[in-house]
């Protein structure tokens, strides 16, 4: 093997998206099956025996591309010549927890990993923040990298893109290779806005397909918006295999760009397209070539999305203030 390895700097590494996540990004399903990869694993203290033992796993699976494994409960080494991160470990919200709270809390946890990227990681390094609530996780260790250019961190809505096209497949029997260009605006939470308007349904515009709003509005948009709180409810733990599926997807697409006549949906900082705020980190449609994405311009927005897309960021609004408040960005 004469590539240089990527290395690939995953937090939260011993927690269930992680276990989910390793794996498939060392047998090459990340960037390609002859990329090998190096594997930096930070974990909190507690959890550090944990994650030994994912490690011991993944060194008895034999991986031909996987080229070491180093776990640390330390940022700067964990970050240290990181070309690719994923930032997966968060603060869950607990019982009694106020939004501020959660919010302060993950300041705590992003603050001090963008400051270890801005330090520490490869000058191509590419973020993609996983952890709750993503979007302005991805904002606060964005603030904390000055020397890093803002558009290398994106927070994940891939997941969302890919439950959208789920039930939009399962809406019009078209499977779900035949759907191009879905979108999902705006937050990672309920107040998503995942767009058949633009989509196409084997060659045809998806929302004349579908032609039923009541089902958009009541069925789909909710059933997607509440997806992963229907898992949480279901599987009594939050979406795992899914959402480390959805990150591999993310970065893949990244690295590799969209297919011809596609796009992708990603968690981005705004350049005020579409009427969403500038530098606040949304959803969007993108192409990708060559390692760089670039938001897709031109769509036409009717009434019934501004609403959804402008509710959506009036929300990311709220947790951008709330995090300035807080000192944090
Ligand atoms: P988990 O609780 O199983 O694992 C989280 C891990 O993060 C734990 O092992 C914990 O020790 C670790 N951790 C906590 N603080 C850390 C720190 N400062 N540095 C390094 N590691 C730290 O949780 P999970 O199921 O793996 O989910 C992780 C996050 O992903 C959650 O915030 C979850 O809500 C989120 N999530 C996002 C999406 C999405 O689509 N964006 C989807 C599913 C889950
Ligand atoms: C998901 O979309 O599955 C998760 O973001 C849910 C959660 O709160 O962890």
């Amino acid at each position: 093997m004469t590539r240089t390895p990527v290395n690939v700097t995953v937090t939260g590494a011993a927690g269930q998206i992680g276990y989910a996540l390793l794996f498939r990004i060392a047998s090459g399903q990340l960037l390609g099956a002859d990329v090998p990869v190096k594997l930096r694993l930070l974990e909190i203290t507690p959890a550090l025996k944990a994650a030994e033992g994912t490690a011991m796993e993944l060194d008895d699976c034999a991986f031909p591309l996987l080229q070491g494994i180093d776990i640390t409960d330390d940022p700067n080494v964990a970050f240290d010549g990181a070309n690719v991160g994923l930032l997966v470990g968060a603060r869950p919200r607990t019982k009694g927890m106020e939004r501020g709270d959660l919010l302060e809390a993950n300041g705590g946890i992003f603050k001090p990993q963008g400051k270890a990227i801005n330090d520490n990681a490869a000058d191509d390094i590419k973020v993609l923040v996983v952890g709750n609530p993503a979007n302005t996780n991805a904002l606060i260790a964005q603030a904390a990298a000055p020397d890093v250019p803002a558009e290398r961190f994106t927070a994940m809505t891939r997941l969302d893109h890919n439950r959208a096209l789920t039930q939009l497949s399962k809406k019009t029997g078209v499977p779900v290779s035949e759907i191009k260009k879905l979108t999902i605006w705006g937050n990672h939470s309920a107040t998503q806005y995942p767009d058949i308007f633009h989509a196409t349904v084997a060659g045809k515009n998806a929302a004349e397909v579908v032609s039923d709003e009541k089902w958009l509005a009541e069925d789909f948009i909710p059933t997607v918006a509440k997806r992963g709180a229907a898992i949480i409810e279901a599987r009594g733990a939050s979406s795992a295999a899914s959402a480390a599926n959805a990150a591999i997807d993310h970065i893949h697409t990244w690295v590799n760009g969209t297919a011809d006549g596609d796009w992708a949906s990603m968690g981005i900082p705004s350049d005020g397209s579409y009427g969403v705020a500038e530098g606040l980190i949304s959803s969007f449609p993108v192409t990708v070539k060559d390692g760089k994405y670039e938001i897709v311009q031109g769509l036409e927005i009717n009434e019934f999305s501004r609403a959804r897309i402008d509710a959506s960021v009036q929300e990311l609004t709220e947790e951008r203030d709330a995090v300035r408040a807080l000192g944090l960005i």
